[in-house]
């Protein structure tokens, strides 16, 4: 299979210090609200998690406000009925389809998965040889990083190849040479308040920094506490040098 392995960007959430850009997460967000989630579901996503800290930084109000532009169905009520009602920040984000049934039916028969954890279940890439290297050195930004080769690694089939029919040619993609997941990204398709290029390759980078947020989200507060722990390993263990030397002082 010549399954390319995705090239390397730059994160705001790598490394010791690394931690998730706020602005660049609510973009991933409006990338995700206008794009993918018109075949994609996050189910495991409230839209709570919107306001959490180390998350998109959205204030509750805007929250609440947002949850209520999109309804559900919820009871039986007194009557034994169910009804519609406006989404809560507790409810989660809606799924574009009622079944995995009805999602196969309108994507030729492939499913789309539902994204809430696709960033972790993408970060061990499978094609050979690179599974050799990332079983002994694994790193976390695999997973966007896979996804951002995948919305912009979408090609012309190179010369002789021949895909099934409904489906596009694209070398990055994990279990083949083509999906049945039609280009989502182009140039200006979502409009950015904040001035950032409305490129193809930004809204990659967007939206993948959202997924890693959406399956990680307690990132950067395990990276502070990781930290702390270092420092205080690091004190502790000059401390129980000194102690050493001054409980076994003068017996040499
Ligand atoms: C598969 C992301 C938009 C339909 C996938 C996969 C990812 C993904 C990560 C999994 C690929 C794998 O298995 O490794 C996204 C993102 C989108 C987006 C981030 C928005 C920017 C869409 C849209 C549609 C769609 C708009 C429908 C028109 C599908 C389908 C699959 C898929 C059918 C399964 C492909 C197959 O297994 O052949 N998508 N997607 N996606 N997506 Fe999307």
């Amino acid at each position: 299979f010549p399954l390319l392995k995705p090239a390397r960007q730059e994160w705001s959430f790598a490394g010791f210090f690394g931690h998730y850009d706020q602005a660049q997460l609510q973009r991933g967000y409006q990338v995700y609200k206008d794009v993918c989630s018109s075949c994609h579901s996050m189910k495991l996503v409230k839209f709570r998690n919107l306001a959490d800290e180390g998350g998109p930084g959205f204030t509750e109000d805007a929250v609440k406000v947002l949850a209520a532009t999109y309804a559900i169905e919820d009871g039986p009520n007194d009557a034994g009925e169910m009804f519609e009602r406006p989404r809560l920040p507790s409810d989660a984000f809606p799924s574009p389809f009622p079944n995995d049934n009805a999602a196969r039916a309108a994507n030729g028969g492939a499913l789309p998965p539902d994204l809430s954890l696709i960033a972790k279940a993408r970060a061990v890439h499978r094609g050979f040889p690179w599974f050799v290297f990332d079983m002994f050195w694994p790193y976390q930004e695999q997973g966007p990083d896979y996804i951002t080769a995948l919305l912009t690694g979408y090609q012309d089939p190179p010369e002789g190849v021949e895909v099934p029919e409904g489906t596009y040619y694209n070398p990055h993609f994990i279990n083949g040479v083509s999906l049945r997941m039609p280009p989502p990204l182009d140039n200006d398709v979502v409009e950015y308040s904040d001035g950032t290029p409305q490129t193809k390759e930004q809204y990659a980078k967007d939206v993948s920094a959202f997924l890693m947020w959406a399956a990680e989200p307690h990132l950067d507060a395990r990276k502070e506490l990781g930290l702390k722990v270092m420092l205080y390993l690091f004190v502790f263990a000059g401390i129980l040098y000194f102690v050493k030397r001054q409980v076994w002082r003068g017996t040499a």
